[in-house]
């Protein structure tokens, strides 16, 4: 069933549990993620960046999504992902997209605030949340490579909580996206103090390779939605190569296919698992 980012990311903060925000690419890591979430009886996050979307046709991405979210037997959020575009945007919401998210977080802190006001007064009219994003998380996001990672700052991030009265914070705290990280270390007492200070649910990006018990830590400091892409990308990627290494000759879309929607399942369900969300559908 459909469900709200608000009001699952509220039910995750009193639970003590952080909701999994997967992105897929493709139809495969789609229903890897649906049946994991399923399996474990987990809510969950499903997202799509701009060039995910534009990669499998945003006609398609939006049908896919919606249909997957209406049979799903556990609350899915369907999630626009990194929307650089605010034209793009405002078509996810129309689409009926339960949450949207606006990164203006490499734009002065004004225009920062002010593009998002934008979004939420557009998205809120038609019932659907905001998620925005203040410091900057680094790396490779989308197609987009960005080398600067500025955490993110307590006062800056009131004053954007008090302006824009966003569903959701993406906060900066010591990931990146992507792949090659460099070491991995999570700022845990920038992250208190944000989490003692801002009411809204805080969303930890670039989560992909990062130690579970550094991100069961960051929930136990009161992160509520994790978003992973690139693990998924990989076991994905995984998958498929198996199944040519154990079948050279073989050709049948079906058959590797199916390896890699295995593959994709297996690694949510030990993100769902790790974040504590199985069994709280
Ligand atoms: P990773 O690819 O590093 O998991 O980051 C994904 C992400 O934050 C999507 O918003």
């Amino acid at each position: 069933m459909k469900a709200s980012l608000k009001d699952e990311l509220i039910k995750a903060k009193k639970g003590k549990y952080a909701v999994p925000a997967f992105n897929f690419d493709n139809l495969e890591m789609m229903k890897g993620i649906i049946e994991a979430a399923e399996e474990e009886k987990s809510p969950v996050i499903l997202m799509v960046t701009e060039s995910a979307a534009k990669y499998m046709g945003l006609d398609y991405v939006f049908s896919f999504a919606l249909t997957a979210a209406k049979n799903a037997t556990v609350p899915v959020v369907l999630h626009w992902d990194h929307g650089f575009d605010i034209e793009l945007i405002k078509k996810a919401v129309d689409a009926g997209f339960s949450s949207v998210m606006l990164d203006s977080s490499l734009k002065p802190f004004d225009e920062n605030i002010k593009e998002t006001l934008e979004v939420v007064n557009y998205a809120r009219n038609k019932g659907v949340d905001v998620e925005s994003e203040i410091g900057h998380v680094g790396g490779k996001e989308d197609d987009r490579n960005s080398a600067s990672n500025g955490y993110t700052n307590v006062n800056e991030a009131l004053e954007f909580e008090k302006q824009t009265k966003i569903d959701a914070l993406a906060i900066a705290i010591g990931t990146s996206h992507g792949l090659f990280k460099g070491e991995i270390k999570l700022q845990f007492e920038l992250l208190d103090e944000l989490n003692k200070k801002i009411k809204t649910p805080l969303v930890l990006h670039g989560s992909s390779q990062v130690p579970l018990d550094d991100l069961k830590k960051a929930i136990s400091l009161g992160i509520t939605k994790i978003n992973i892409g690139t693990d998924l990308k990989i076991a994905c990627a995984e998958g498929i190569k198996k199944w040519f290494n154990d079948n050279p000759n073989g050709y049948d879309a079906r058959k590797y296919g199916r390896n890699a929607v295995d593959f994709v399942k297996i690694e949510a369900k030990k993100k769902i698992i790790a974040f504590g969300s199985n069994n709280r559908a």
